[in-house]
């Protein structure tokens, strides 16, 4: 059997940064200063340059990033919030944490991010929120979704967490709505900007709310030890900063090159028996993922695994049926599109240090074993 391909390769993506890295770490450690300092700063200014936003906020992870863009928002307990069924549950566990109540929609089966006809027959009188999710790094259709916050007089907070650098019809994601809009990002390691640890970041065009989302972050407070209103500690510590600031000034090369491996692919597996996700004419992908469907996924898994190519499913089991979300009544059959997508997607290797030869390997890989299937 040849070589293994991992799903991903930390310890060449560490080797191919290390000097940058160790002059990061060393600068910290001898500044004494380790939270919220000149590091945080720098990387709050550079973040939101690089990502076309007014400002960032940095906080100590993405499903806070998320949580507290709703509370900017006023969303509160009694509030609904619409979003996808297919994400990471921390993007509605996050909803949970502003104490509101998430309500799971169906997908666009081409993107399999949320359906925006779908999320318009959610609304309520009681929705305060909508919660887009930019999928593995390809951007919902975001204009029939402006048009409906707007409509409705209700606020949209973008989940960028997978999706650093994206763009819809040439803007940049997270702060699409504006003045009003707020995107969250996750710096989880794998990300296309990830942390050594945990991290993210809110994108704010509004310096009111960037004010008070820096409130928020830091136990609610307006200068030491006054608390103006409850928040949470949830602060980004300056070696993350630090090590993020090395990272982000390599995000638009490693977001070409997720790219050109995700060309690759769908130029290596078309008419394979394998139906990868495409790119639609709004969007410019950042290739977080690259996701393929097959419908006999399990066997199809497990092929590729004696072939040695290590996959993953994002996600195998949609919101609405997460035991965690069993209080909201969702049951099989209420999200068909979601539910079909789950049981037939596999997320292949695709990160900016894996070779050319091992991406031949993968396409080359998934080619014999669909046919076996
Ligand atoms: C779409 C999405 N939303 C939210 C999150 C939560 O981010 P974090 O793990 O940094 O809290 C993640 C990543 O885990 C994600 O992929």
């Amino acid at each position: 059997m040849s070589a293994l391909v991992p799903f991903v390769d930390f310890k060449a993506h560490v080797a191919a940064l290390r000097g940058e890295l160790d002059a990061a770490t060393a600068r910290v450690l001898d500044s004494g200063w380790f939270i919220l300092g000149p590091e945080g700063e720098a990387f709050e200014r550079e973040l939101a340059q690089a990502l076309g936003a007014r400002d960032a906020v940095a906080v100590g992870n993405g499903t806070d990033a998320i949580h507290l863009a709703l509370r900017a928002r006023g969303v509160g307990p009694g509030d609904e919030v619409v979003t996808t069924s297919i994400s990471a549950a921390f993007s509605a566990l996050a909803i949970q944490q502003a104490g509101a109540r998430p309500v799971f929609v169906d997908v666009d089966p081409k993107t399999l991010n949320i359906d925006p006809e779908a999320a318009a027959r959610a609304v309520t009188p009681r929705t305060k929120a909508l919660l887009p999710v930019h999928l593995y790094g390809h951007s919902a259709d975001m204009d029939p979704l402006l048009e409906l916050a707007r409509e409705r007089g209700i606020a949209l907070v973008e989940d960028a967490c997978q999706a650093h650098g994206a763009r819809y019809r040439g803007r940049p994601v997270g702060t699409l709505a504006g003045e009003q809009g707020l995107g969250a990002l996750s710096f989880y390691p794998t990300k296309n900007l990830g942390a050594f640890g945990d991290g993210g970041a809110i994108l704010v065009n509004d310096p009111g709310t960037a004010a008070l989302l820096r409130q928020l972050r830091n136990g609610g407070q307006r200068n030491r030890y006054h608390h103006e209103r409850f928040g949470v500690n949830t602060r980004l510590d300056e070696l993350q900063a630090a090590l993020l600031r090395v990272g982000l000034a390599h995000l638009a090369a490693w977001n070409e090159r997720r790219r050109a491996l995700a060309a690759f692919y769908t130029s290596e597996l078309a008419g394979s028996g394998v139906e990868p996700l495409r790119e639609q004419p709004y969007a410019h992908s950042v290739a977080h993922l690259y996701v393929v469907r097959h419908p006999r996924r399990d066997a199809l898994v497990e092929a590729l695994g004696r072939r040695g190519v290590s996959t993953l499913i994002h996600f195998p089991v949609p919101l609405h049926l997460q035991p965690a979300f069993a209080f909201l009544g969702g049951k099989p059959g209420d999200l068909p599109v979601a539910e079909r997508a789950t049981g037939e997607i596999l997320s292949l290797p695709l990160y900016p240090e894996l070779a050319d030869e091992a991406a031949r390997r993968v396409a080359f890989a998934v080619r014999a074993a669909a046919q076996e299937c």
